[in-house]
């Protein structure tokens, strides 16, 4: 069974653990690039302006056919407790092509509403979940997680 991780990361934190989700998995992997500039605070701000008002945003056409995967594992920050734009904006535009999605997100707090959210977009139940706080990335206490999300995937 293959598998495409495919991520969007603002500061790196999901990038950590799309990485070492393919790394485990020894699949595809993919970053969501935006075209818009979402640095420093401006960025910030209006980051959690788009997420809240449920935006869409330009983003580059992705590299790989997500037709092409058994299972596309769905990474996001999250943005105002949901998933961040251009993560919504890509299920938004291949949700059509996708076959199993598991997904995973990172955040500073311990709840939101991302997961389910991304659930919502893609019309469809994950195969697997994974939520992390931004601090078990940081201190990189995650391994553990990150197995027990690559077996409710691989079983
Ligand atoms: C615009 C914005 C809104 C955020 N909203 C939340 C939130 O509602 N809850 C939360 O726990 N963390 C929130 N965060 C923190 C990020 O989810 C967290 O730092 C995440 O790990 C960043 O991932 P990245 O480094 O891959 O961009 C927010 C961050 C940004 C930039």
């Amino acid at each position: 069974m293959n598998q495409l991780v495919v991520y969007y990361s603002r500061t790196g934190t999901t990038r950590r653990v799309a990485q070492a989700i393919a790394e485990v998995l020894k699949c595809d992997v993919e970053e969501i690039r935006d075209l818009k500039n979402r640095a420093g605070v401006l960025g910030w701000l209006s980051s959690g302006m788009d997420a809240t008002l449920k935006r869409l945003t330009k983003i580059e056409k992705p590299e790989k056919p997500p037709e092409l995967y058994e299972v596309v594992i769905i990474g996001t920050p999250v943005w105002n407790s949901t998933v961040s734009t251009p993560v919504r904006t890509y299920i938004v535009e291949y949700r059509n092509r996708f076959k199993q999605v598991a997904f995973f997100c990172t955040q500073y707090g311990s709840q939101s509403n991302a997961l389910k959210d991304m659930e919502a977009l893609c019309g469809r139940k994950p195969v697997a979940t994974l939520m992390l706080r931004r601090s078990q990335v940081e201190t990189g206490v995650f391994t553990d997680a990150v197995r027990q999300f690559y077996m409710q995937i691989t079983r």
